[in-house]
């Protein structure tokens, strides 16, 4: 094998529960209907699915059809009634210091209790429900219940700002809202509850919402809309067993809005059947789980990362989960080094912009804390570049762990090219597909490009946690993802894959940009910046930082007569993380006279990143002659 490698040690591959990665993964790519079916027998149904794969009409793919299920009865239910009953489903420590521990038999009583609350409010099956809630166990308990209960979840990040949240509740049209008082962070109360009031002000189609008491400040509460989660559990109507809803496996179970690199917001939609099939093998097979393991997911369930491997894939597989509400840095940057002593964590599961933050502090603040509980660890969220994926591995890992580098999207539910612990590992690439799984690098008129060669990344088997369309905008989501290379799946991101079929992902292709980890498109930035009044133009692009992977560098361009001054830079900056989020707060507000557009009026990113990196601005022929 060429350039740096890790081979995993002999105790690893004999354990581990793919022990000959490259046997399976022939076995899979001969048959992966076949593959998805053996994993698909795993779990349990209500009723079996007559066909594996329906691609009758693709793009639309079906999985499992006329089987009937519920992803609550797999992550929750049939664990009551097995050995898993008095087993830890969820350690939680919130950054306060308040900490809570749930059974599989506890989260149950949970669920069931916020099933009946939500019930009681009306909601039925295919309702949607919009969740807004800090990392806090009521975030479980609310996505769990809605499911059991055939309602649809849109969890939507709760550092998202009101304008941003009102969209998203609009869109999905959610009868319900869940939220808290407040979240606590780095110390200071984040007022969730005054946010959920600004952007209700014109959502009608809320009729109530939950507030969750986490903070205890004051709150207004709207006495026909509004009602304490601690008033509602303590009724009759909480009291009592509540029954999973069968359903459909291709009933949907959520809807997750994610950043696509032109206009709104894009609503993902996965279903009870294929997403959980496809969450659980992944979780099994590439985390490896065993029966004693903790395991702690940083990622908030604000994302797709903290829906599919924080709630759902530790509970399908009977596993226990380990949240934390607060950061890595605060009080001291030694946080997480304290809880994975403390908590005895064995996976361990994080984003390369928090490794790059936490090596800046130093080896010192992790060498006080014994870590000889982990076994394994994992990164997602963006490329790891070599040398935190080496930090990572040495002073977290002390090279005795492997480090599973996890790429997927939103779209795609769960991973899709990743090692597994039995495989040798090249640090910086995420691997190889997933078994099942096959990739091409395309270059832009779809031929393939030679090995060693940046292109275009295809998925080209679909697989059945694969999203099954964007929410009412069937048509966009055919123009999104197949319409460029028909019958393959566009990623959005340029990738090569070397010599010995390992994948290395270089970023995204379009104008999505990955800030600390977060998925922002272009789009919505500039929305944001335009919508500050003296702002008449603006261009958001994406420049390689440090620690957060991409910052965002923002063109603007302003009404004449104001002067671009330094505070209304930084006046605009906060505008922004104002009206969508802190996470998309531009790093640099730079004042120009005009954009460089082409003659149909588009941006043209490209050159104004050519221009900030100081690089060659390339073919100029289309752009508009001023
Ligand atoms: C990027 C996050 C390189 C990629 C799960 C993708 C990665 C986008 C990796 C999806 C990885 C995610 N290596 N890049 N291991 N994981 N990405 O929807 O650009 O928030 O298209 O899902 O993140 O972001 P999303």
């Amino acid at each position: 094998m060429q350039g740096e490698v890790w081979y995993p040690s002999d105790d690893v591959v004999a354990a581990a529960v793919v022990p000959d990665h490259d046997a399976l993964a022939a076995a899979a790519a001969a048959d992966p209907v076949g593959f998805w079916a053996d994993r698909a027998n795993e779990l349990e149904w209500f009723e079996p699915w007559e066909k594996t794969l329906d691609d009758s009409n693709a793009p639309f793919f079906k999985w499992f059809t006329g089987a009937r299920t519920n992803i609550v009865h797999n992550a929750v239910d049939r664990h009551i009634s097995g050995p898993h009953k008095n087993k830890l489903a969820l350690i939680w420590v919130g950054e306060n210091g308040d900490h809570a521990t749930y059974s599989y038999f506890a989260l149950n009583r949970e669920v069931e209790r916020m099933a009946n609350v939500i019930r009681s409010m009306g909601v039925r099956k295919g309702d949607r429900v919009t969740i807004y809630l800090p990392r806090i166990p009521e975030l479980h308990f609310a996505m769990l219940a809605c499911a059991k209960l055939g309602a649809v979840h849109s969890v939507v990040f709760a550092g998202y700002s009101a304008d941003a949240l009102h969209d998203r509740v609009n869109a999905s049209e959610s009868k319900l809202l869940i939220t808290a008082d407040g979240a606590w962070i780095n110390g200071q109360v984040f007022p969730l509850k005054g946010i959920v009031d600004e952007a209700l002000r014109f959502s009608p189609s809320v009729e109530n919402v939950i507030v969750v008491r986490r903070t205890g400040q004051d709150v207004t509460m709207d006495a026909l809309r509004d009602h304490w989660y601690h008033d509602l559990v303590a009724l009759p109507i909480a009291k009592g067993r509540c029954e999973t809803v069968k359903m459909d496996a291709e009933d949907p179970l959520f809807i997750l809005y994610t950043s696509g690199s032109t206009g709104k917001p894009k609503a993902i939609v996965h279903t009870h059947g294929g997403y959980m099939v496809g969450v659980y093998a992944t979780m099994k097979y590439v985390f490896d789980l065993r029966e004693e393991d903790r395991y702690w997911c940083t990622a908030d369930p604000g994302w797709i990362t903290g829906h599919s491997y924080l709630v759902y894939g530790p509970l399908l597989n009977g596993a226990t989960a380990f949240m934390y509400e607060g950061g890595p840095t605060y009080p001291y940057p030694n946080k997480w080094w304290q809880l994975i002593e403390y908590y005895g964590i064995t996976i361990f599961y994080t984003a390369p912009t928090a490794i790059r933050s936490l090596m800046r502090f130093g080896d010192a603040w992790v060498n006080r804390h014994d870590l000889s509980s982990l076994r394994l660890l994992g990164s997602v969220g963006e490329p790891i570049n070599p040398e935190a994926w080496r930090w990572f591995h040495r002073v977290i890992g002390k090279e005795r762990c492997p480090l599973m580098d996890t790429w997927w999207q939103t779209e795609t539910g769960a991973f899709q090219i990743c090692p597994t612990p039995s495989m040798p590992l090249k640090p910086g690439s995420a691997g190889k597909p997933f078994f099942g799984q096959a990739v091409e690098i395309l270059d832009e008129e779809g031929r393939p490009v030679p090995a060693g060669q940046e292109g275009l990344l295809v998925l080209t088997n679909p697989w059945p946690a694969m999203l099954r369309t964007l929410y009412r905008e069937d048509e966009r989501y055919v123009e999104s993802y197949w319409s460029k290379f028909p019958g393959k799946y566009l990623a959005g991101d340029a990738a090569r894959v070397d010599e010995d079929g390992y994948v290395w992902v270089i970023g995204r292709s379009d104008d999505v940009i990955k800030v600390s980890g977060h998925r922002l498109g272009t789009a919505e930035v500039e929305s944001a910046l335009v919508s500050h009044p003296v702002v008449t133009e603006a261009a958001a692009i994406g420049l390689p930082h440090e620690v957060k992977g991409n910052a965002i560098h923002a063109f603007v361009v302003i009404k004449p007569g104001i002067e671009p001054t330094l505070e209304l830079g930084e006046q605009i900056r906060q505008h922004v993380g104002a009206q969508l989020s802190p996470i998309a707060k531009p790093d640099t507000v730079e004042f120009v006279y005009s954009l460089p557009k082409t003659r149909s009026g588009k941006i043209m990113r490209r050159v104004l990143k050519a221009r900030a990196l100081g690089q060659d601005e390339g073919d100029l022929s289309t752009l508009e002659a001023d």
